[in-house]
């Protein structure tokens, strides 16, 4: 699989967040209560939310700022469908066993883990086995000897039955892509059969990881975000002007290969110039994705885009870039950017009834010469008998092929790995003058697929800060406002009913305004405001005895003079996450100055 890791290390700040991210409810593995089973991670409810905000950020960028269409497919489907496309045949991991106590590893992973190789996947399995003997490898779980033990390859898709009993075998998807590949005949309508267009899904897929870890970086149910972009090859290109000055870090093949090769940083338009990115709708791609993955808050110090080596490469894929980010001195893919060519629909078009093709009309007709024949089957019936048919389609696939093979007496044509010849005079063979409107084209596919859990992952990690706040030691997530899971914590200062009263107000007036609010009475305030913190919420709302004075003064001046009360006038403090930096404000704007704050409009700075 198109998994890439350095040698794994996990440091302080892992164990951290790990911990924090079970105790605060970001995630944490599922079905605990019957002791847990690895690769299987529940989202809490700050991680579930965390993880929507991020969904809704990337379908605003991939679907609806780009003009796509989104679907939502199936996660089961049947057979064929991976038939078609390879997976039953190529997804495949290398797996080794420990002859003592049985755990199964990934024989690549083993090999890098503990050798100078970099790139084990691309290895062939007698390879990886000599390399298990030469360098006396060991089981990393209780340390035997893998030496002589059979690496085999390991099908990662969870299989099923649909319906009772076993004549329709089904399997959980492994990429979202498939679910988008089998609807092209009906989605080519949609979108009225002009290319280009894209389609974009974000669900669950499924493998069955020989060995799930690192938390929630490889498990076994997780989401993607896919947009299969279906382009002409021949006539489509992407608006790379649009992109160009965007600076990337680019970690390209030759430098991996190279002896003192690094990273380069360069903008995509040069990236595309000097031919370091070959592929312009992949330039394109990685050009959108990385102001976005810095708008939901990866540090673009630790973010890069690795090249696939050739080994590396899946197996429909002609190119590849991986967005990855770094997470304690590893990197860890984040998302691909695939160009797929015509891999997918072809091998569709060719394993089903369906057409997945496109009409693409020429200018003006065209006057073309085609090469047809017309078998005379009272010859090829008593010849061939049930194969007739067979050998009329043969007929037809050599005069489209070679024409010049109807030049002779006889023709000769292969039928399940025999000869036959055919007087020419038998088969019809003519060339005729049509006049053709267009023809139909299988489209190229070029695939951004983000894995979202990783990135909430990421967004995570990049996030934890430590510092000291009044002298106490501090934990907090200085998360973007965009995705963070809640937005504001409302806060009375005590539990006395006025405050509570206001609090609640404000509560309700802040979630009108469609912010994500929390309301917190427990404990003091300083704790209070570490719980938010440490969740990432960026902004506190405290409403105290000052807000109730300037409240009663306003009655007050409302009886004096039979006016409003001028609500202006009522204040709250409101801190700021990071800085804890605090400022009174105004009530009355409260909701309309945070919902600013969020969309972007303004900086609590500007307030
Ligand atoms: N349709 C292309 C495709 O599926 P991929 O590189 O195999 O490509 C895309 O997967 C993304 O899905 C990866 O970049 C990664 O973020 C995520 N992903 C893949 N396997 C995963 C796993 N076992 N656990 C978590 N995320 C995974």
């Amino acid at each position: 699989m198109s998994e890439h890791d350095t040698t794994e290390r996990t440091d302080a700040t892992t164990e951290k967040l790990v911990e924090l991210a079970k105790r605060r409810g970001y995630f944490f593995q599922s079905s605990g209560a019957y002791g847990g089973v690895g690769g299987f991670y529940t989202f809490g409810p700050q991680g579930a939310a965390l993880k929507g905000n991020v969904e809704d950020a990337w379908r605003d960028r991939f679907a609806v700022a780009e003009g796509n269409m989104e679907i939502d497919a199936p996660t089961i489907m049947p057979e064929p469908v991976f038939e078609a496309s390879g997976h039953l045949e190529g997804f495949d991991d290398m797996l080794v066993e420990c002859p003592d106590c049985g755990e199964s590893h990934r024989a690549d992973h083993v090999v890098e883990d503990n050798t100078e190789y970099e790139d084990a996947e691309s290895l062939p399995i007698p390879e990886v086995e000599e390399v298990i003997a030469e360098y006396e490898l060991v089981c990393p779980n209780c340390g035997a000897g893998l030496a002589g033990q059979a690496v085999e390859a390991f099908n990662l898709m969870f299989d099923t039955n649909i319906g009772p009993g076993e004549s329709q075998p089904g399997y959980l998807r492994p990429e979202t892509a498939q679910g988008i590949f089998v609807e092209f005949p009906r989605l080519k309508e949609y979108a009225r059969n002009q290319l280009p267009f894209g389609v974009t899904q974000i669900g669950r897929a499924y493998r069955n990881e020989i060995s799930p870890r690192r938390s929630i970086i490889r498990v076994r149910e997780f989401t993607q975000a896919e947009l299969e972009y279906f382009v002409d090859p021949e006539e489509d290109e992407p608006d790379l002007e649009s992109v160009a000055d965007v600076e990337v870090t680019l970690y390209p093949a030759d430098e991996q290969n190279a002896e003192d090769g690094s990273e380069i940083a360069i903008t995509i338009g040069e990236a595309v110039e000097e031919g370091i990115i070959a592929n312009e709708w992949v330039a394109y791609f990685l050009g959108v994705a990385k102001p976005w993955y810095e708008s939901v808050g990866v540090d673009m110090d630790r973010f890069r885009f690795r090249q696939h080596l050739s080994g590396e490469r899946a197996h429909y894929a002609a190119d590849c870039w991986d967005a990855e980010s770094e997470i304690d001195g590893n990197w860890i893919e984040l998302a691909g950017f695939a160009y797929r060519s015509d891999y997918d629909l072809s091998k569709h078009e060719e394993h089903s009834d369906d057409r997945f093709t496109i009409f693409k009309q020429y200018d003006q007709p065209k006057t073309v010469e085609r090469a047809t024949v017309d078998p005379d089957m009272s010859y090829l019936g008593p010849e061939f008998g049930g194969d007739a048919q067979a050998v009329v389609s043969e007929l037809e696939a050599l005069a489209a092929r070679d024409r010049s093979a109807f030049e002779g007496e006889t023709v000769e044509i292969e039928l399940e790995g025999e000869t036959h010849e055919i007087p020419a005079e038998k088969t019809g063979f003519s060339v005729e003058e049509q006049t053709e409107a267009g023809e139909h084209i299988t489209p190229h596919v070029v695939e951004p697929s983000f894995g979202v859990g990783r990135l909430v992952y990421t967004v995570l990690h990049h996030a934890y800060r430590e510092d000291e706040v009044d002298g106490e030691e501090r934990t907090y997530l200085a998360l973007e406002p965009e995705v963070a899971p809640t937005f504001v914590g409302v806060f009375p200062l005590q539990s006395d009913d006025e405050l509570v009263d206001v609090a609640q107000e404000i509560v309700d007036d802040l979630r009108e305004a469609g912010l994500s609010v929390t309301y917190d009475d427990s404990g003091n305030i300083g704790r209070r405001y570490r719980r938010q913190d440490e969740v990432g919420t960026p902004f506190c709302v405290t409403v105290d005895f000052e807000t109730i004075e300037e409240r009663e003064a306003q009655r007050a001046s409302e009886d004096a003079s039979g006016d409003e009360p001028r609500a202006e006038e009522t204040t709250v403090t409101v801190r700021e996450r990071d800085t804890t930096e605090q400022k009174r404000l105004p009530v009355d704007d409260l909701a309309e100055t945070l919902a600013a704050i969020r969309e972007g409009d303004l900086t609590f700075d500007d307030v």
